[in-house]
């Protein structure tokens, strides 16, 4: 993500959105050999049946799936925007099993299916603020991480919950030049996880999630930067220690444990008191928790936000 070099940066990332964008469709309208496949969003994705609308939605103009599956960060597929699009078909996404345990009074191994019945899917357009100060409107599917959680009964020791991706060389052939330690791993804690806006996602813009985007199942947090949003989870452990986060491992100067979206503490290397809408061309003021105040600053009282970043 951003401990790289500018000599390490790929020109996907530096050529102006829309320049990139266009030269996305000029390769699908030309038919152009080179990534004819990733440039079919969700060409696997199945439609998500019994999706509820939910009241936690923005009502704001939705980024398009394909730029919101072509400029990804995925790092055991690649470091570049738009490798994880082009490499993550490797990924087998079934079967799924994910284990939730650690401090818990019943701990359990979900299936996919059955940890999507858990809670009725919901629909839930969110506003995404990556860190590195772009952002993204989108519609997720999925349940609420508390529904999970409360089937596993946290103990009354646990304080966190720490996640862990999968890892696997062999699916993830290039996740030799990441540049960070694997597994990926997030964590939240405990109240931050059962907070309703909290989502445990299998889909987006009512389908599947695509590969490149965290199949089958991967955390969104919107009022967090985007890097908490860990993909293609596999473990779920209640804890009584904050639990380490990679990007924090990676570089704690620059990333710590909260991560909360604020306008007002810069990132040390550039501000964080806009960002450019993908898809659209002029700057946007960042809000508090991405405009999630309301709901989540209670969250943080008493705690020293610019400490605590
Ligand atoms: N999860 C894993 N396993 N590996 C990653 O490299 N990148 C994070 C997060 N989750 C990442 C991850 C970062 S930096 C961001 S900004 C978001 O995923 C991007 O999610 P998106 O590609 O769906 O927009």
């Amino acid at each position: 993500m951003l401990i790289r070099k500018p000599s390490d940066i790929r020109s996907s990332e530096i050529t102006p959105k829309d320049q990139y964008l266009n030269r996305r469709k000029f390769l699908a309208a030309t038919g152009a050999a080179v990534g004819s496949l990733a440039l079919a969003p969700g060409a696997d994705a199945a439609k998500l049946s019994n999706v509820v609308k939910s009241s936690y939605t923005v009502n704001e103009k939705v980024t398009t799936l394909e730029d919101a599956s072509h400029y990804n960060n995925y790092y055991e597929f690649g470091t570049g925007k738009e490798e994880p699009a082009h490499y993550a078909n490797t990924l087998i996404t079934s079967p799924w099993k994910v284990q939730v345990g650690g401090m818990v009074a019943k701990p359990k191994t979900y299936d996919l299916d059955d940890l999507m019945k858990i809670a009725p899917l919901e629909e839930r357009t969110y506003r995404m603020r990556c860190v590195e100060a772009w952002s993204m409107v989108i519609p997720w599917d999925g349940i609420p991480l508390a529904a999970l959680l409360k089937q596993v009964e946290p103990t009354s020791s646990a304080k966190y919950v720490a996640f862990t991706s999968l890892f696997n060389e062999k699916q993830m052939p290039r996740a030799k030049f990441a540049g960070i330690e694997l597994p990926y791993v997030e964590g939240l804690r405990l109240d931050e996880a059962m907070h309703p806006l909290a989502l445990l996602a299998v889909g987006m813009y009512g389908e599947t999630l695509p590969n490149q985007n965290g199949a089958p199942i991967r955390l969104v947090t919107p009022w967090k930067y985007g890097f908490k949003g860990i993909k293609s989870i596999v473990k779920i452990t209640l804890t009584d220690k904050m639990p380490p986060t990679t990007w924090n491992i990676a570089n704690a100067r620059e990333y710590g444990f909260y991560s909360n979206v604020n306008p007002m503490v810069d990132h040390p290397r550039w501000s964080q008191a806009s960002e450019r809408r993908i898809g659209e061309l002029f700057k946007v003021k960042t809000l508090m928790f991405n405009g999630y105040a309301e709901q989540v600053s209670s969250l943080y009282t008493g705690l020293d936000l610019k400490k605590n970043y």
